[in-house]
């Protein structure tokens, strides 16, 4: 049975993930901030294991990574983010907010693929995901605002293809995936694709990545994003 680690999987795309790797009968590895609904724990089933993750503490961090040594990952997805300060205009944006962000959507998800690196290499896939988004596209991206969402996710891309070229001697494979503009609480539920439609084109792309691809930006329907 093949095993995926999915952080911030209790809601959203995250959920969505789970959702659809339990249901073709994989292990999922939940590393959750807030718990699962107990409709949701009973839907995914005995498969999945819920571990609770906060990634802006750096001992919940250090948790997961302990409670997961020896264990073979093939597919590790940092999914959890956060788009807070979308409105806010350059001025206001304050130190507080810019650790927030860089902290929550660039370290956390670098930090905890960092600390399972053994376990990615035991692992059958050898596959690290990021969440990305357009909005870390510098040539394609003409959205207002949003300062520091896109610095994140950018300053993430960069840090993803900096691990590709890292850990291509073992045979990582590196893919920051877009997932469109997903009808989640993110964004207010309104948008592009269903989380279903999103997520299971993007487990095709994780599923049919090559070498090639690691390093790369890519769009949930397999396409590429410039840079
Ligand atoms: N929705 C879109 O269209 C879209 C587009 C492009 C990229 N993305 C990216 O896709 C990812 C998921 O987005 P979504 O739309 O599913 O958002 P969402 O519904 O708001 O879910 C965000 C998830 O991240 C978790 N999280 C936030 N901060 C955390 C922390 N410090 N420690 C642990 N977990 C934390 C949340 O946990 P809590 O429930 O505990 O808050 C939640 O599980 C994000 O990285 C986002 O930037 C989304």
């Amino acid at each position: 049975m093949p095993t995926v680690l999915i952080t911030g999987a209790n809601r959203g795309i995250g959920l969505e993930f789970a959702r659809q790797y339990a249901a073709d009968g994989w292990e999922v590895l939940a590393a959750n901030r807030t718990p699962f609904k107990p409709m949701d724990i009973v839907e995914l089933g005995p498969g999945a294991r819920e571990l609770r993750y906060d990634g802006l503490n750096e001992a919940s961090v250090a948790d997961v990574a302990t409670r997961l040594r020896g264990h073979a990952i093939d597919v590790a997805i940092m999914n959890a983010g956060i788009d807070d300060g979308k409105e806010l205009a350059p001025e206001e944006i304050d130190e507080a907010h810019w650790q927030r962000m860089m902290l929550t959507n660039t370290w956390a998800p670098f930090r905890l693929a960092t600390l399972i690196e053994e376990n990615l290499k035991a692992g059958e896939k050898k596959t690290l995901v990021e969440i990305s988004s357009l909005a870390a596209s510098n040539g394609t991206y003409a959205g207002k605002r949003h300062f520091t969402y896109r610095a994140s996710k950018a300053a993430l891309n960069q840090l993803w293809r900096s691990l590709a070229m890292e850990w291509k001697p073992w045979g990582c494979i590196c893919l920051a995936l877009r997932p469109g503009r997903e009808q989640t609480r993110m964004l207010d539920n309104a948008g592009g694709p269903t989380p279903e439609e999103s997520v299971s084109a993007m487990r095709q792309v994780v599923e049919n990545a090559t070498s090639e691809q690691s390093g790369m930006h890519i769009n949930y329907d397999g396409t590429s994003v410039p840079w």
